[in-house]
């Protein structure tokens, strides 16, 4: 059978990375696709550096676009990134009846519903295996490994930068620019890394695995988003001494109530989790998606979520998959969002307000009779149950305390409005610090 041409638009550190692979593996996966792949064309706007790189073994062109009049071109591998000339090229590729692969989380996970309808009418595939934890396999894992389950949550460390801050800021107890700084010099960090340290690329992700999850349209505007630049390290270690650590988790769960889902969560935040918990193990710059499904129950991938040859390596697998599944019949492919395009779910993704789940509050108060007790009561009055209390001794001489509080799950409404009464208290001498707390049972 003759080989699939690809057309690789950018050559960067994944561009580099798919090039190496596959010609380093290239009779492997021959013998895995059935036929061979070949970067026939590389387009990047430094063609000196792509020559560099290629040599006499591919064509070289300094436009994306030129990738599009080829007609020996198959698939567009677009590793671009970004929504302005990405999506150009993603729908220009589709319009000309190519195959897209894409690591572009963000622009799938904002543009996604109008790509995938151009790409199912035109009867093209378009794949992003790499769009979401680099080289772990949670697409491929979460379209078809788990496709008999009623998925029930999500929760993953689906951001290596901010999860290598925070390993680093709990074992080392440095300070979080310093850690930054170090994570963008070892390459993880986004171009711009506001993304990563406010939550924004891990939203992307949990968006396009809340899709997959439960056969929703991709709703980016409608997540919620924190990320990790709010948070002092004394909650850490009082995290720590309560039995928790901090992980920047992507959450999305399904909210029954009465035997009907009454909406999806969708949310980026830092969570505490218990540290028992193998998520809560996972360090440095690695990531970990754990699904739980009605029937599997637990499961839990790990792995390099960004990296040149990790995250070529997805953009591989999808490849391997367009080569397969070029001759079947569209209709028969497996949904871009793992449900059937006419079957996606009209439920909503619940404002956060209307989002369940545990809290941890800590709070500045005068160390005074009564202060424990007025705040209790608020939070009783709001019918929020407490589950643990910390009060740190204060230092001699001080005549103010940190209060720490866990509480049982309750609705976030009724939190932030217990919080607005607990900081109009005149003994309540600081904001409240609120970090949302998931057991993952
Ligand atoms: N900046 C991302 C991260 C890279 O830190 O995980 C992979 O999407």
């Amino acid at each position: 059978m003759k080989p699939i041409n690809v057309g690789l638009a950018g050559i960067g550190t994944v561009g580099s990375g798919t090039w190496e692979v596959l010609s380093r593996n290239q009779d492997e996966i021959r013998r895995r696709a059935g036929r061979g792949i070949e970067i026939t064309t590389v387009a990047d706007l430094d063609t000196e550096r792509a020559r560099g790189l290629v040599g006499d073994r591919a064509k070289v062109v300094a436009s994306a676009f030129e990738l599009l009049d080829d007609p020996s071109i198959d698939v567009v591998v677009e590793l671009i990134g970004g929504y302005g000339v990405a999506k150009d090229l993603v729908l220009k590729a589709i319009a000309a009846g190519k195959h897209v692969v894409t690591a572009n989380k963000a622009l799938l996970a904002v543009h996604g519903s109008e790509i995938f309808a151009a790409a199912q009418q035109r009867g093209v595939i378009v794949a992003f295996e790499a769009a979401v934890a680099g080289g772990i396999p949670i697409i491929k894992a979460l379209r078809e490994g788990l496709t008999a389950n009623r998925v029930e949550w999500i929760a993953g460390i689906i951001n290596g930068t901010t999860n290598f801050i925070l390993s680093e800021m709990r074992d080392k107890g440095l300070p979080f620019d310093q850690v930054l700084a170090e994570a963008q010099r070892l390459g993880y960090a986004e171009a711009d890394p506001t993304f990563d340290i406010e939550g924004v690329d891990a939203a992307h992700k949990a968006t396009i695995l809340a899709s997959i999850a439960f056969g929703i349209p991709v709703q980016f505007d409608k997540a919620y988003v924190e990320g990790i630049t709010r948070l002092q390290s004394e909650d850490i270690r009082y995290a720590e001494k309560l039995g928790y650590r901090i992980k920047l988790l992507g959450i999305t769960r399904r909210r029954q109530e009465g035997g009907r889902t009454l909406g999806i969560e969708l949310r980026v935040h830092p969570t505490l989790i218990p540290a028992s918990r193998l998520i809560a193990n996972v360090e440095g710059a690695m990531n970990a998606v754990w699904v739980k499904g009605d029937a599997v129950g637990h499961t839990m991938y790990y792995g390099k979520g960004a990296g040149s040859e990790p995250t070529a390596s997805a953009v591989i697998a999808d490849l391997v998959d367009v080569a397969r599944a070029v001759t079947v019949d569209p209709d028969h492919r497996v949904p871009y969002l793992a449900f059937q395009s006419d079957a996606l779910a009209d439920v909503p993704v619940l404002p956060i307000d209307e989002v369940e789940t545990a809290y941890y509050l800590r709070v500045r108060v005068a160390d005074e009779p009564g202060v424990l007790a007025d705040i209790t009561r608020l939070l009783a009055d709001a019918r929020i149950s407490i589950d643990a209390v910390l009060q740190r001794e204060p230092a001699e001489g001080e005549n103010a305390t940190d209060l720490i509080l866990l509480t049982h799950r309750s609705i976030e409404g009724r939190v932030q409005s217990a919080i607005q009464r607990i900081e109009a208290l005149p003994t309540v001498l600081s904001s409240v610090s609120l970090i949302r707390l998931e057991d993952l049972n």
